[in-house]
């Protein structure tokens, strides 16, 4: 596909995740590096959302190791079971924290930080391979329509 993104001249989520998921599978598919997919993808869902942070942490020996992303730094080693991501990573589901400063344990990388989704990402075998964590500088910013569309978008990536 042509290196662009069409998006959708709106703000309803639901609309632009529906526009946004098939462009990903094209751009994905047939490539297959997995750093290149991730890479594309976060730089994606930055352009159609704008989010303050956007990125993937993959399991490696155990940890959870920062992969590409958009946005500042942030914390490199994540263990299992710490944090939202180290979370979402224990239980195998999606962690919605509408307010990081009420979630016990959360991580802090920058304190713009207001709130975070984090989406397992599963290999054919079901175990947690990556985790997709993207942080908003709003309070309560996600839902399901966005838990709904990531898990659209990481299924395109395992
Ligand atoms: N807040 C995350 C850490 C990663 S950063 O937000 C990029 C957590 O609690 O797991």
């Amino acid at each position: 596909m042509a290196e662009t993104l069409i998006l959708p001249q709106t703000q309803d989520r639901r609309v632009i995740y529906d526009g946004l998921v098939p462009q990903i599978a094209s751009l994905v598919n047939g490539e297959p590096d997995l750093i290149a997919n991730l890479a594309n993808s976060v730089a994606a869902l930055k352009e159609a959302f704008g989010f303050f942070w956007i990125g993937f942490y993959l399991v490696k020996d155990n940890q959870l190791v920062l992969g590409p992303f958009q946005g500042p730094i942030a914390c490199t080693r994540i263990n299992y079971g710490r944090g939202v991501c180290g979370t979402a990573w224990a239980k195998g589901e999606t962690i919605i924290v509408p307010d990081v400063d009420a979630f016990p344990g959360h991580i802090v990388c920058s304190s713009a930080s207001k709130s975070e989704i984090v989406v397992p990402v599963f290999n054919q075998a079901g175990d947690v391979t990556m985790v997709l964590d993207i942080d908003s500088n709003q309070l309560n910013d996600f839902s399901d329509v966005d838990a709904e569309g990531l898990a659209r978008i990481v299924a395109l990536l395992r």
